[in-house]
């Protein structure tokens, strides 16, 4: 049977649609402004640069390698102890788990695509009061568009990697692109947009904290897609003789450049027509939608395009999340494409809907244990102790366990004198830092 593979563009399309996600356009810019803008911009563009571009390389090196499930490459990578190894490969769980909450916020967003057409509301406190009406007591609506995520995001998966995966991220990504750009390049004719730019561009030191510096380090892994298996599961369907380090380079640029867009663009238009750069996860469902509406007619284009662009990037994400699963229950089960993709469906639609009863008014009291409801529960877990885990393996994995000669077999010629640097921060750099963020993130989210 041949293997189906990506394109050269299509691996690149489908990578940077992994990356792309709601992490860039709904959470970047709520974070920014949470931690006082350009001191985090620039913590978080140091950590791309340096730490993600690393264990970028690396998770690609490993599933370019491996050619199979992230279990099974982890396993036949280690030269001993492979029956240990091959846990690392588990990290891809954390995505199908990221999923049960993702994809319910991609149901929002559908929700907020249907509703904007006709409606917007005339101030913050109106969106507000809309925005938790749905949450806490609209189960259907919010179980209704959870449906079509999953159903969207199931067929996609069904259809694989050529027909499925690289198609959709084909079409849907450069949408993306176009929709963002044009209202980026609208965003630069007003005359707030010099006060966006300050904002997310001059730090000042005194708003960074060690909290914030966790946190954006946090956020580079996340957005990057890195320690959940996805970037490695797609790295085994890239094709022979590819160069990891500019398909590493491409998605890195894209996210970051696609993250630093939707930021200047939303201050922007927050200065403008809002109150200002909002904090917490309501800005773009709650202090957009209300900007939108001053623009008069055009906003409710404009929030249109906005919703429309930010589901597809969910969207493409989200497939990336389960695909690991699916091709681990493909290798190591012998299960077709079909049972694993709707399985795999039917686990993180099933949990979804506890995660949407768990913001219920009436549930949410029983699905809540400390300080989070089960929906909270989720994301904390999985960005907060898996995630840096997952990163935590594939350094030590990739600078200790595998054998260098054949590391730099395939990275010396692209990397050229660069290889040692990179190896060395793999080896000693990385992994404190990851312990660190573990530690801070198990620390400061409490
Ligand atoms: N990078 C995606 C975002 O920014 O929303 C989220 C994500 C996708 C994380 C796939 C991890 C992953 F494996």
């Amino acid at each position: 049977m041949k293997i189906a593979r990506f394109s050269r563009i299509g691996f690149i399309l489908a990578a940077a649609g992994s990356a792309v996600g709601l992490g860039n356009i709904w959470k970047f810019p709520y974070i920014a402004g949470e931690y006082g803008g350009g001191a985090f911009v620039l913590v978080y563009l140091i950590t791309v640069l340096f730490v993600g571009f690393s264990i970028m390389i690396a998770e690609m090196l490993i599933g370019y390698l491996g050619r199979k499930d992230t279990v099974t490459s982890f396993e036949e990578l280690a030269p001993r102890n492979s029956g240990m190894w091959k846990y690392a490969g588990f990290q891809a769980l954390a995505g199908l788990f990221v999923m049960i909450f993702y994809s319910v916020v991609i149901g929002w967003i559908f929700h907020y695509i249907v509703t904007s057409l006709t409606y917007l509301p005339s101030t913050v406190k109106e969106a507000e009061t809309t925005f938790s009406a749905m949450l806490h007591t609209d189960f259907l609506t919010q179980l209704f568009y959870h449906t079509m995520a999953f159903s969207w995001i199931t067929y996609v998966l069904t259809r694989g990697i050529k027909g499925g995966i690289e198609k959709m991220n084909m079409v849907l990504m450069p949408t993306l692109m176009i929709i963002l750009l044009g209202m980026f390049a609208y965003s630069t004719t007003l005359d707030t947009f010099g006060k966006a730019f300050e904002f997310m561009f001059s730090p000042d030191w005194s708003k960074i904290n060690s909290e914030a510096f966790v946190v954006a380090v946090g956020h580079a892994f996340f957005t990057l897609s890195l320690g959940m298996g996805a970037i490695m599961t797609y790295s085994a369907s890239m094709e022979k003789g590819s160069n990891l380090v500019t398909n590493a380079f491409w998605v890195l640029f894209l996210d970051t450049t696609i993250a630093i867009v939707a930021g200047l663009m939303l201050f922007t238009f927050l200065y403008q027509y809002g109150a200002g750069p909002a904090k917490g996860p309501g800005l773009v469902f709650i202090s957009l939608p209300a900007a939108f509406y001053e623009m008069g007619i055009i906003g409710n284009v404009f929030a249109v395009a906005f919703f429309i662009a930010l589901a597809f990037a969910g969207l493409t994400s989200g497939v990336s999340l389960v695909e690991p699963m699916v091709q681990y229950f493909i290798d190591r089960f012998g299960w077709s494409r079909l049972k694993a993709s709707i399985s795999m469906g039917l686990f993180f639609y099933l949990i979804g809907i506890i995660a949407i009863l768990s913001n219920i008014d009436g549930f949410k009291e029983q699905l809540t244990w400390g300080s989070r409801n089960f929906f909270d529960w989720v994301d904390y877990v999985t960005s907060a102790i898996m995630l840096p885990f997952g990163g935590l393996a594939m350094s030590v994995f990739v600078g200790f366990v595998m054998e260098k000669q054949r590391v730099e077999s395939i990275l010396k010629p692209h990397l050229g004198f660069a290889f040692e640097a990179w190896y060395f921060s793999l080896r000693y750099i990385i992994p404190v830092a990851m312990f660190v963020v573990m530690l801070g993130l198990l620390g400061i989210l409490e």
